[in-house]
């Protein structure tokens, strides 16, 4: 098949954002600053960069509505239009992810976690995926502390497995929070059990296109930080964007 696949966008924004408590009392993880903008601006610009136009923002708890006001219809930042969907209750990041299966329809989408902020641009992967047979793609990125993400076990240059949060990492690499999957990904999230810490964990959907093969991955050119991962993570975040700006397309 020579047509390349059509990718839509999906920014999760659910969870309690614990990891920041008291910032995250009184607000949405997601609404907060991230140097001159709120955090799920830069998640947006992302997808923007990358070509894709459809987006759906999968948020919940008591500060959902204000994402409509901030974001609206998404124009301002190049989109075609916003969905909204609303999770109830903190099932997990693939469980946030099962509520954009209508939207997503028979195409492609790239997930962004919306605590995710990177330096440069993820156009070269959402291109390398949408000329991908079928499958997953993940990106890569070299990082002092894997044992606080989820970490891939390489050889020969293929991902064998990803562990999340390994308490003894087998590389040093993060899987980042930006991930391209073709449909298939509905089929495996409705075969997940939960995690011992009770979530549909995205890591056992990632690892379900590594045993089939199925999954490709690359690493991620310029900088890369999980704004929510801990208050000092926030803090580094911010001081990125502040020195080097976010985002940068070339
Ligand atoms: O940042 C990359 C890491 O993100 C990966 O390396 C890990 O494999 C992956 O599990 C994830 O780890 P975190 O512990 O950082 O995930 P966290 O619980 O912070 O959730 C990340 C985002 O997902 C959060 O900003 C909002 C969204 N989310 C999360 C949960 C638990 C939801 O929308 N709903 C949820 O129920």
């Amino acid at each position: 098949m020579s047509a390349r696949h059509r990718v839509k966008g999906v920014i999760l924004a659910g969870g309690l954002g614990t990891r920041l408590h008291p910032l995250t009392r009184i607000t949405n993880k997601h609404l907060l600053p991230v140097y001159d903008k709120p955090m799920i601006y830069y998640p947006i610009q992302t997808l923007v960069n990358a070509g894709i136009t459809d987006l759906m923002i999968v948020t919940g708890g008591p500060y959902a509505g204000e994402f409509l006001q901030l974001i609206r219809d998404g124009r301002e930042f190049g989109l075609n239009g916003v969905e909204y969907a609303y999770q109830e209750g903190e099932g997990g990041i693939a469980d946030a992810l099962k509520l954009s299966e209508h939207f997503v329809g028979g195409d492609r989408f790239a997930v962004v976690l919306g605590d995710n902020v990177v330096g440069g641009s993820i156009r070269g992967a959402v291109q390398a995926f949408q000329r991908q047979a079928r499958g997953g793609r993940i990106l890569l990125k070299e990082v002092p502390d894997p044992e606080h993400y989820g970490c891939p076990e390489i050889r020969g240059g293929k991902i064998t497995r990803i562990e999340e949060k390994p308490k003894k990492p087998r590389s040093s690499y993060a899987v980042i929070g930006i991930y391209l999957y073709d449909q298939q990904v509905f089929d495996v999230i409705r075969g997940l059990k939960p995690s011992a810490r009770g979530e549909l964990e995205i890591t056992d959907v990632n690892n379900f296109y590594v045993r089939k093969r199925q999954m490709e991955h690359a690493i991620l050119d310029g900088w890369w930080g999980d704004a929510g991962e801990s208050i000092d993570a926030y803090l580094r975040v911010n001081r990125l964007v502040a020195e080097y700006g976010a985002n940068k397309t070339s």
